[in-house]
């Protein structure tokens, strides 16, 4: 009784009061949902993915519900790197949140670019690079299902900052050791996985898509099987922290992730059913160590055993 239990964790020297951080795209830019909790209590607030230009996204229909998640197929809408500088950021820096952007580009040019534009703001900690769109420049080859591409980006990138590098996953590959490995080789200071996973949907009577984009990505309690089993199997091939993602609905679901080898997680869907999810997961993890006894939720990590 009384014991202070210790939640905090390192990600590649970012200092996190504790490892549970929003997914991007899932939470806005972070304001919107101070009317909730204080995003400062969080890990980190990673903010919707990123363009050079603001990007309208995908026409609707573009969210679909699915027996457990969803599909969506927002298409990475998003008010652009300097809108966000100009107008998001300073909010966000007042919630004294750790703030790590996300961001994507169309080619390698794009991508170096704006990580150069991110470098060195102050208020922005990290940087979360999302290598699951498709190169446009490369003839429709996705820069998270090449190792050898993924590996020249992220390398490419790694030259150009200071601020930590947390790469993205796609789980739409078959082998994640492989991804994993290679940008861990191109100086990827942690990873994040997983991003969705490709799915459909079909209405029956009127024999089309549910998605006007025909296909989108799955999220939610349906794919975090497959998120936990990628995440272990990453943490067996590299040294570097991962951050779990996928399905993390309650405290139980993220303490999983770190069972099997995570630092940290973030926090997607489940932002939608409850606003307040993030934090109510902390306050689970806080409960779970008290229960079980855990001073540090580091003696957790990778704990898995078989
Ligand atoms: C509506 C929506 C928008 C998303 N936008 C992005 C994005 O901009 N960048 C990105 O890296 N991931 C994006 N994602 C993926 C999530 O960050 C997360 O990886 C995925 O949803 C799995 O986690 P979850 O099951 O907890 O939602 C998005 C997911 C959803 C549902």
């Amino acid at each position: 009784m009384g014991v202070k239990r210790d939640l905090s964790v390192d990600i590649a020297g970012l200092k996190l009061k504790n490892p549970v951080m929003t997914a991007s795209g899932t939470f806005g830019y972070g304001l919107e949902f101070e009317p909730f909790f204080d995003i400062g209590d969080l890990g980190a607030v990673v903010v919707k993915g990123l363009s050079l230009k603001p990007k309208a996204g995908n026409p609707p229909p573009r969210i679909v519900e699915t027996p457990a998640g969803m599909l969506n197929a927002i298409g990475l809408q998003n008010v652009g790197v300097d809108v966000f500088l100009e107008e998001k950021l300073p909010k966000l820096k007042q919630s004294k949140a750790t703030v790590i952007v996300n961001f994507f580009g169309n080619t390698a040019h794009e991508y170096e670019e704006l990580a150069r534009k991110l470098d060195g703001v102050e208020g922005v900690h990290a940087l979360e690079v999302n290598i699951s769109c498709p190169n446009v420049k490369a003839g429709g080859i996705v820069f998270g299902t090449d190792p050898a591409v993924a590996h020249n980006l992220i390398k490419k990138i790694r030259e150009k900052i200071s601020l930590p590098l947390i790469v993205k996953l796609s789980p739409n590959v078959t082998d994640i050791k492989v991804m994993a490995r290679a940008v861990e080789e191109a100086g990827a200071d942690a990873l994040s996985l997983i991003n969705t996973l490709t799915g459909m949907a079909i209405d029956v009577r009127k024999g089309k898509s549910k998605l006007a984009n025909m296909t989108g990505g799955l999220s939610g309690p349906a794919i975090r099987p497959v998120a936990v089993r990628m995440v272990w199997e990453a943490a067996e091939a590299v040294k570097v922290p991962i951050i779990g993602i996928g399905g993390i609905m309650k405290a139980e679901d993220a303490l999983e992730f770190i069972i099997a080898g995570a630092s940290a997680v973030q926090v997607g869907t489940a932002s939608f059913v409850n606003p307040a999810a993030a934090m109510d997961i902390v306050k689970g993890m806080e409960t779970f160590m008290e229960e079980e006894n855990i001073e540090k939720i580091t003696d957790l990590i990778g704990s898995v055993r078989n």
